[in-house]
C-alpha cells in the first residue's frame, strides 16, 4: 500500500459507555497494532463522554480521536453544547461536522458548518466535513449542484484561512444519504466522477491545503476492496461496521493488503 489511508470510526450513538470501554479493553493490542500499519491512520469517534477516558487508555498508541460534533460558539451560556476548546483539551484531533444526521435532526446548515470549521481551525482540530445528496436529488441528476452548494462556504473559508492552517489536514467526506445505513453503495463510475470533481474543486480553490477526501456509507469488509481503485480517495468514514472491532479490523486490513 503506497497511498496513505485514514479510517474514521464514526460510532454515532451505537455504543454506550461500558460497551465503548469494553471495545478498547478487549481489543487493546490488536487496535494498537492496526494503528501501526504503515501509511494507515486510525481515528475513533465515540460519543463525547468516552473521548477523555479513551485517550488515556490509548495514550501510548498511534490511535487518534474525533468528536462527532462541536458548538458554533467559543464559550458562554450554551446549555448542552461542547466547545472546540474542550475538545482540544481532551485530546481530539478531528471533529465530524455537517453529518447528514445532524443536518437533519439538529437543522445544521452550511453556514453553521462554516462557523464550526473556523473554530476548529483556530484550535488545530481537523474538520471532517460531510457532504452528500439524497436519493431524489441523485435521481433528478442534481448530485453536483448539491455538493457544490455544500462545499461553497468551506472552500471560501479554507482559502481565506490558509495561512492559519500550518499543514492542518482538512477532510471532506462524501456520504450520499441514500447509502448511509442502507447497505447500498454507489457504482464505481459515480464514485470516480464525484472524487475527480471534488479533487478538482479543492485544488482549484486552495492547492496548498492538505486536503483528504473520504467516502462514507454502508462500508463493510465485503465491499471495501472496490474503493481502493478510486482515484483521489484517501480514507473512509465508517459507521455501523466500525462498532464491531473484528469487522473494522478486516476493513482496514483489506485496504492495506489488497
Ligand atoms: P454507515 O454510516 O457506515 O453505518 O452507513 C456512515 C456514516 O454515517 O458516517
Amino acid at each position: 500500500m503506497t497511498k496513505k489511508y485514514t479510517f474514521v470510526a464514526n460510532w454515532k450513538m451505537y455504543l454506550n459507555f461500558d460497551e465503548s470501554i469494553k471495545y478498547i479493553t478487549d481489543n487493546m493490542d490488536a487496535l494498537i497494532n492496526l494503528a501501526q500499519l504503515p501509511d494507515t491512520k486510525i481515528v475513533i469517534g465515540p460519543s463525547f463522554p468516552m473521548i477523555y477516558p479513551m485517550t488515556h487508555m490509548l495514550k501510548s498508541s498511534k490511535i487518534e480521536f474525533s468528536a462527532q460534533d462541536c458548538s458554533t460558539h467559543a464559550n458562554g451560556a450554551f446549555t448542552g453544547q461542547v466547545s472546540v476548546k474542550t475538545l482540544s483539551e481532551i485530546g481530539c484531533k478531528y471533529c465530524i461536522i455537517g453529518h447528514s444526521e445532524i443536518r437533519h435532526y439538529n437543522n445544521e446548515t452550511d453556514e453553521i458548518v462554516a462557523k464550526k470549521i473556523d473554530l476548529l481551525i483556530d484550535q488545530k482540530i481537523s474538520p471532517i466535513i460531510c457532504i452528500g445528496e439524497n436519493e431524489s436529488q441523485k435521481k433528478d441528476g442534481h448530485t453536483f449542484s448539491v455538493l457544490e452548494e455544500q462545499i461553497k462556504n468551506v472552500l471560501e473559508l479554507v482559502k481565506i484561512e490558509c495561512n492559519k492552517l500550518n499543514g492542518l489536514p482538512i477532510f471532506i467526506a462524501y456520504e450520499p444519504l441514500w447509502s448511509i445505513g442502507s447497505g447500498t453503495i454507489p457504482e464505481k463510475d459515480h464514485l470516480e466522477t464525484v472524487f475527480a470533481w471534488l479533487h478538482g474543486q479543492v485544488q482549484k480553490n486552495s492547492a496548498s491545503t492538505h486536503w483528504n477526501l473520504l467516502y462514507g456509507g454502508s462500508l463493510s469488509e465485503e465491499n471495501i476492496a472496490a474503493f481502493k481503485k478510486i482515484d483521489y480517495l484517501s480514507g473512509f468514514l465508517i459507521g455501523k461496521s466500525s462498532t464491531n472491532f473484528q469487522e473494522f479490523e478486516k476493513i482496514v486490513k483489506k485496504i492495506y493488503y489488497s
